[in-house]
């Protein structure tokens, strides 16, 4: 069997950072073990090298996985980026990962909106399968886009807005309530290219400058002192968009509300993170940085679905087609 999972976990001066992809790699692999799969292949690609970097080997990771599964059967290719082919998914490369193997399982749900080697010209040489992960993935996130619970609070943020604003637009006009902070908001307050409303905040935390340390004050949205900065939403945003969030009852969260990973600008981030966690709806919560805030603040476990794609989640959402995916016949 060769088994494609998304094992591009980050990695900090050679750890493993963060090893939600890992643990959500595992049950696809230990069923196959148990149905007696006579040898196991995983292969996966790791950050985006250009060429052979030892930097972003796939060792650390290889050896975590054989600690949380320990079978001779089970085998862990090399970084598949460091083979040019990979990302050209060049049909020579797709041939090398396949041969020797008899079945292929994508189960690589973070990767399968790229069409590369690993992803999808090997599933055009072997009978292909969805692995439990990509199938619980595509069943969650399908769930958004089929008929809600209502009322649906979409809540977004982060830095990357041009990737956002396609998912905003598909999801955001049957959502009740589209909470926007962090960059979104001041790119929608500048010019809303969203055919809808959103709710936009009403006070944010500014900084002298762009750093840890800068010096802080609370102002109006839109009211930022010359030369200073917007790192995260106030604290009257903050009880307003939990008091959206108390009433959903189905939400999706895509990225922080401000620069989460320096203290004094975690609280917006913090607040929608427990107002999720504490809702009894139908919760979503996709992204690297979304899932990290949550995974930090312990509360990974209070939401309904944590996605482990970012770039793949919001495709699917945006309702673009999954190259990874309608190259496997009997995909969900
Ligand atoms: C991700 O981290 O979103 C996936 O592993 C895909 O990585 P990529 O954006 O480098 O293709």
């Amino acid at each position: 069997m060769l088994v494609r999972s998304d094992l591009n976990v980050p990695l900090e001066e050679g750890r493993i950072a963060d090893e939600t992809r890992i643990q959500a790699s595992l049950p696809t692999l230990r069923l196959l073990l148990e149905r007696g799969a006579r040898a196991v292949t995983v292969c996966s690609h790791l950050g985006r090298p250009k060429g052979e970097d030892s930097a972003l080997s796939l060792e650390p990771v290889e050896d975590r996985l054989r600690e949380l599964l320990p079978d001779d059967r089970l085998q862990v290719l090399e970084n598949t980026r460091f083979n040019p082919g990979e990302t050209k998914n060049d049909p020579a490369f797709a041939r090398e990962l396949a041969d020797d193997n008899d079945l292929f399982v994508q189960d690589a749900f973070g990767s399968v909106h790229r069409a590369h080697a690993s992803t999808v010209g090997v599933a055009e040489l072997l009978p292909a399968y969805a692995g439990l992960l990509l199938e619980r993935e595509l069943d969650e996130l399908g769930k958004l886009l089929g008929v809600v619970e209502r009322p649906f609070v979409l809540i977004s943020g982060g830095a990357k807005v041009d990737d956002k604003l396609g998912v905003l637009q598909n999801l955001g006009g049957k959502a009740d309530a589209v909470l926007v902070g962090g960059k979104m908001a001041e790119q929608i307050r500048s010019e809303n290219p969203l055919s809808f409303e959103v709710v936009l905040p009403v006070d944010v935390v500014a900084a002298s400058e762009f750093a840890e340390d800068a010096e802080t004050k609370v102002v109006p949205y839109g009211s930022l002192p010359e030369g200073w900065l917007g790192l995260d939403i106030g604290p009257e945003t903050r009880e307003l968009f939990a008091q959206h969030i108390a009433k959903a009852r189905t939400i999706f969260w895509n990225g922080p509300m401000g620069v989460f990973e320096w203290s004094p600008f975690a609280e917006g981030t913090k607040a929608v993170a427990q107002a999720v966690a504490a809702s009894d709806g139908y919760s979503v919560v996709g992204g690297a940085d979304s899932a990290r805030a949550l995974t930090e603040l312990g509360l990974a476990d209070k939401v309904s679905w944590v996605s482990t794609g970012g770039g793949a989640a919001l495709e699917l959402l945006e309702g673009k087609d999954l190259p990874g995916v309608s190259v496997i016949p009997a995909a969900p």
